[in-house]
Parts: C-alpha cells; structure tokens; sequence
C-alpha cells in the first residue's frame, strides 16, 4: 500500500475481535517499531506484551479502553536513559516512546491489523498494576487486534484541519 493511503487507512479501532494475533505479525509490527528513532539513538523503550487472560485482566483495570482486543502493547521508557533537551527541563522520553508506537501502529495496519492508541489512564497506577520497575514510565497503551465485523472508523477519523491551518511557511 502507498504510504498515504497507509496513513488514511488506519483508524482507532473501538470494537475488536477476539482472534489471537499470529506471532509472526506480532513480532513483525514489534520489529518496525525496534527500528525507529530515538533521541541519541538511546532506545529507552520497553513494551510489555500483554495478551494471557491475566494480563488483559490487568489492562482492564488500567483503562475502560480494551475494546476486546486480544493483545494491548504497553509501550513504557527507560527515564534514566533519555536525551535531556538543553535547559534540563524536558527530556525525550514519551517522545521516544510515541515514535516507536507510531510505526507500530502503522506498521499493524500495514499486516492488517487494526490498533487503538489510548492515554486514557493513570500513568503511576498502570506502573503499579505492571508492577514495572522504578525506572520506567508508561505513557502509551495500544489495542491491536483483528477488528469485529461492525467495527468502523468513527466519523471524526475523516475529519483533519487543512494544512493552511496548521502549517506556516515563514
Ligand atoms: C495520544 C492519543 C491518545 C488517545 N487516547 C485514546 C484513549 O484513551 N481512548 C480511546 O478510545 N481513543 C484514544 N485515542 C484515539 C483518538 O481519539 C483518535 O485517534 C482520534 O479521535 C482520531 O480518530 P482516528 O484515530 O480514527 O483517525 C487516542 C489517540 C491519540 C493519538
């Protein structure tokens, strides 16, 4: 698929089937997100795959955010190997984190798969619940699954500024 066609296709899934992902697509969608860039090339990602019943049961109590789907990647950074921007008051972390989760996302759509990008949680209770290790934090979940037969891109998914709006050439 072209990219933009790509890029329009993938839509935040709301209602996903309960077919297992294959373990070649996952470790495929896995692999394009081992492949993105991060700040120094410092690769402070760790994505918690969770897929058994108990670590979905866990996801539920995260976030009302599942959808069904059968596997929710739960993409966490290493907060001691970030890139400090001068000034010290932002550090690339959840930047880090979201390159990684954006090919991921489009890289699922492109094996057919259909995803959901969630920050609808706390991001110190998730760290609990994972029971994940001091140095880390969480600031992205995905959904990725099969989509159920009804599942469909909500109407705003069609809905995006015009470029005059959100770009200036200066
Ligand atoms: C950073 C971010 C956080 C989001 N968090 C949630 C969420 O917690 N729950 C949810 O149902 N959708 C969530 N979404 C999905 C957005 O609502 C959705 O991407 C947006 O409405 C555009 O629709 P589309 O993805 O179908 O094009 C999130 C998306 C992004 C990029």
């Amino acid at each position: 698929m072209d990219f933009l066609e790509l890029a329009k296709a993938r839509y935040s899934c709301k209602k996903f089937a309960s077919t297992p992902i294959e373990k070649e697509k996952l470790e495929k969608i896995l692999e394009a997100g081992r492949l993105a860039p991060t700040a120094k090339n410092n690769q402070p990602q760790h994505i918690y795959v969770l897929s058994s019943q108990e670590s979905l049961a866990l996801a539920d109590k995260i976030t009302p955010c599942r959808y069904g789907a059968p596997t929710v990647l739960a993409v966490a950074h290493d907060t001691t190997n970030v890139f400090e921007y001068p000034g010290g008051a932002y550090d690339s972390g959840a930047e880090d984190a979201a390159i990684v989760a954006t090919h991921i996302v489009l890289a699922a759509k492109d094996v057919g798969l259909d995803t959901c990008w969630l920050n609808f949680f706390d991001p110190d209770k998730a760290k609990e619940i994972l029971n994940l290790p001091d140095n880390e934090a969480l600031t992205i979940l995905i959904d990725v699954g099969y989509p159920d037969e009804s599942a469909k891109p909500l109407p705003n998914h069609e809905s995006r500024k015009p470029l005059s709006e959100t770009v200036t050439y200066r």
